[in-house]
């Protein structure tokens, strides 16, 4: 009976390194989702290693499937889909989500269908109380790209802009690798920048000069190296270094997020993907959009970062609209965002 009314679908994660696995419900929202993150299993190398990632995704994905079945009391044949992230990302990590999605797929006899891992993030604030309206701007800053994408309606994306070299992520990561900070940086540099001294260091806005809406942050890497080099790393330099790299990150973020609401005369600004976790990026955006009349949204912190939710609701509105894979199992590394198929409200 209830698999008539309601949509619900299952959904899991495994571009890059955390397993996730979600069951979303179309009207009664997000029943359950974990996430497994496999941060210490990638910390003595400094970085994810893809062989490795494959690996532990083989071991996690299966239970953490049980578990949000059970979290949500959901029997196989209760479900109507399932949602898995096709691309862009690493492909043998892919390959183990989609291999099991699609497996579960065939034995449940539901459709499955193969998510950008990027409207995913786009999508995940549509799960909060308050949802974005069409036609927005998005920010998309993660640990992989940099994005200013005009969204008008689910799969209509237009990007504005994007990164040239290093992803806002990457640049956090990267020059909290350089002040000896432990893997990830991102979120450990973004703690200490907060207990830095104001006006100690002072690093470019790179492209902040040049109209447009393109980013380009390798340049801070070179500029932070320059500053450390032949220093040692106290605590104070590190915290005095590191609230310089969040403030130049992050005024550069804002002032590019700004001008694209201008350039496109829109008033919504949605934030998404694992640096929209950050306070100072949040606290500045909702400060200066509110200030001009407009309105951020931000999915909360959980649903920043890599998550399987966002790829339920990406996966629900395709898989609604009839989108659904063949027998074949789908992975890409590269998978422009502009190429996805239109859905209309
Ligand atoms: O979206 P995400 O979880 O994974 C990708 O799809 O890349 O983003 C991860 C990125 C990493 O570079 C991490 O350092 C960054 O998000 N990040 C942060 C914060 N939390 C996560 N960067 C700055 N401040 C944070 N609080
Ligand atoms: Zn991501």
């Amino acid at each position: 009976m209830e698999n008539a009314k309601s949509w619900r679908i299952l959904a899991v994660e495994s571009s890059c390194d955390e397993s996730a696995a979600a069951v979303l419900d179309e009207s009664r929202g997000l029943l359950a989702h974990e996430i497994f993150s496999q941060v210490e299993l990638h910390r003595v190398f400094g970085g994810v290693v893809p062989e490795l990632a494959s690996r532990d995704h083989v071991r996690r994905l299966l239970p953490l499937v049980r578990v949000v079945l059970e979290e949500s009391r959901t029997r196989p044949r209760d479900l109507r889909g399932i949602a898995y992230t096709a691309g862009p990302g690493l492909v043998g990590a892919l390959l183990t989500g989609a291999a099991l999605a699609r497996s579960l797929a065939y034995a449940w006899r539901v459709p499955a269908v193969g998510v950008h891992h990027l409207e995913g993030h786009l999508l995940a604030a549509r799960l909060e109380p308050e949802p974005p309206p069409f036609p927005q701007v998005a920010l998309l800053v993660s640990g992989g790209h940099t994005l200013l994408v005009e969204a008008l309606a689910v799969g209509r994306y237009r990007v504005l802009g994007q990164t040239r070299d290093d992803a806002a992520g990457e640049a956090f990561d990267k020059t909290a690798k350089l002040l000896g900070l432990p893997y990830p940086g991102g979120p450990e540099l973004a703690r200490l920048a907060n207990e830095g001294a104001a006006g100690a260091f002072e690093f470019p806005r790179p492209m902040l000069d040049r109209p447009g809406l393109e980013f380009s942050f390798s340049g801070l890497k070179t500029a932070v190296l320059h500053a450390v080099r032949g220093r040692i790393l106290t605590d104070r330099l590190r915290r005095d270094v590191a609230r310089a790299v969040q403030e130049a990150i992050v005024d550069t973020l804002v002032a590019k997020a700004l001008r694209a609401l201008d350039a496109t005369g829109l008033d919504t600004l949605v934030v998404c993907g694992g640096v929209g976790a950050n306070r100072l990026l949040r606290e500045r955006l909702a400060r200066e959009v509110r200030s001009r009349g407009g309105r951020v949204h931000f999915p909360r912190l959980e649903l920043c970062t890599d998550n399987a939710a966002m790829i339920a609701v990406a996966g629900l509105a395709r898989l609604k609209a009839g989108e659904h894979d063949d027998l074949g199992i789908r992975a890409r590394a590269q998978w422009p965002i502009e190429s996805l198929r239109p859905i209309d409200p």
